[in-house]
């Protein structure tokens, strides 16, 4: 098995780093940089692999959603002052390659493969092994009746690869498991078809309630998740960073802090969620017990992370957002919302 991990993500959390973070970010130059190599400047798919039993179809849907609402011409309403997926996305859309090509604007759901074999005691190999196997289709015909595919994997430039693991899956043997488990997402690189080395992101999510890594639901303004669901929201929130990322920095190249740390689109903007007084600002419908800060296609609502915006040298989630004096002071929404209630009212 030849693999390895990259970049880790630090979205687990982990105090001493995050603390360097803040420091990092503080100075008023902070920014990034164009370090060379191809960002994703086509259009992307976004391949899945489905590990475990756990899913739910509503959960299913709802991730399938939040990567299909990343295309802003997907919106026909006029503006609002709640931000859509595509606005985050046009956040994203600010970075370009040394063509001047900016990011694409179209995001889709590519190939999907579903493994629903033994799920206790998986290990790395099993998941890189899964991984190698969705890329021939005679060794996924060959592999079992767990693996199911409705494609073959291709590998392609602009194709992102995401594993999704279900609660239901657990890591426990061994010190390079429990990575698997200390932390809720991160990628690894992985030898496929014909000596192509492509990029497996992956995301889990939380096994039970002491498991909240996602930062998401600690705000005081937090009534209830998204889509009903803190696993697939955690999940599908923690999946849309991981695309803002692989489409600007990729294989250690593309869009990294300025500041030597190396920083990308999303880990430059994590301290300032943990910062907040309150937790991250958050919407609420109060008819339907949920809090969301953006809203996605057929009514799906997400808690997504804010992420660098280069423009106004601050984190946003969408790109007219106005520039604090304090690059690490967020700004709290302001919009009200039909049926619910702006939560940040007191502001
Ligand atoms: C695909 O898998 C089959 C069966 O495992 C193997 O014989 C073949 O060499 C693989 N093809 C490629 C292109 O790796
Ligand atoms: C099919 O799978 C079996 C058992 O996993 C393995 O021994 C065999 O080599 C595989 N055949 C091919 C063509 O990959
Ligand atoms: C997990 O798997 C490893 C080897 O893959 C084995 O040595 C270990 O005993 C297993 N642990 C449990 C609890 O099944
Ligand atoms: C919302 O939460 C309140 C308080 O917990 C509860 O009384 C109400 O039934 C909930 N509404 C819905 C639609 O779940």
């Amino acid at each position: 098995m030849s693999w390895l991990f990259v970049n880790l993500l630090a979205t687990s959390l982990n105090i001493p780093f995050l603390s360097f973070l803040r420091s990092a970010i503080d100075g008023s130059t902070f920014g990034l940089s164009y370090n060379g190599e191809e960002i994703m400047t086509e259009p992307v798919a976004v391949s899945l692999i489905w590990f475990g039993t756990g899913w739910q179809e509503p959960g299913k849907k709802a991730v399938r959603n939040a990567i299909t609402s990343l295309t802003p011409s997907s919106y026909n309403s006029k503006h609002s002052e709640v931000p859509n997926l595509g606005d985050w996305r046009g956040v994203v859309r600010q970075y370009r390659e040394s063509s001047n090509a900016q990011v694409s604007d179209k995001v889709d759901v590519g190939a999907e493969c579903f493994f629903t074999g033994p799920e206790l005691n998986m290990t790395l190999d099993h998941v890189v092994q899964i991984s190698q196997t969705v890329f021939n289709k005679t060794a996924i015909e060959n592999f079992s009746r767990n693996l199911k595919c409705n494609c073959v994997f291709e590998v392609h430039e602009n194709q992102i690869y995401q594993i999704l693991v279900s609660h239901t899956v657990k890591f426990i043997y061994g010190q390079k498991q429990r990575q698997l488990m200390d932390l809720c997402s991160s990628k690894f690189q992985l030898h496929v078809v014909a000596g192509m080395i492509v990029n497996k992101a992956w995301v889990r999510e939380p096994q039970n309630h002491d498991d909240h890594f996602s930062i998401s639901f600690s705000s005081s303004y937090y009534v209830g998740s998204p889509n009903g669901d803190e696993k697939i929201d955690t999940l599908a929130g923690n999946m849309l960073v991981q695309i803002a990322e692989e489409v600007t920095y990729r294989d250690g190249r593309g869009w990294i802090s300025n500041d030597g740390n190396g920083l990308t689109i999303s880990s430059s903007c994590f301290p300032p969620f943990l910062n907040a007084k309150d937790g991250p600002p958050l919407y609420a419908n109060e008819e339907r017990n949920i809090s969301f800060n953006a809203v996605g296609l057929n009514g799906n609502r997400y808690i997504v992370l804010h992420i660098w915006n280069q423009k106004i040298k601050n984190c946003a989630l969408a790109p007219a957002e106005i520039c604090g004096s304090d690059a690490v002071v967020l700004k709290h929404p302001r919009g009200v919302l039909k049926g619910g209630r702006n939560c940040c009212e007191s502001y």
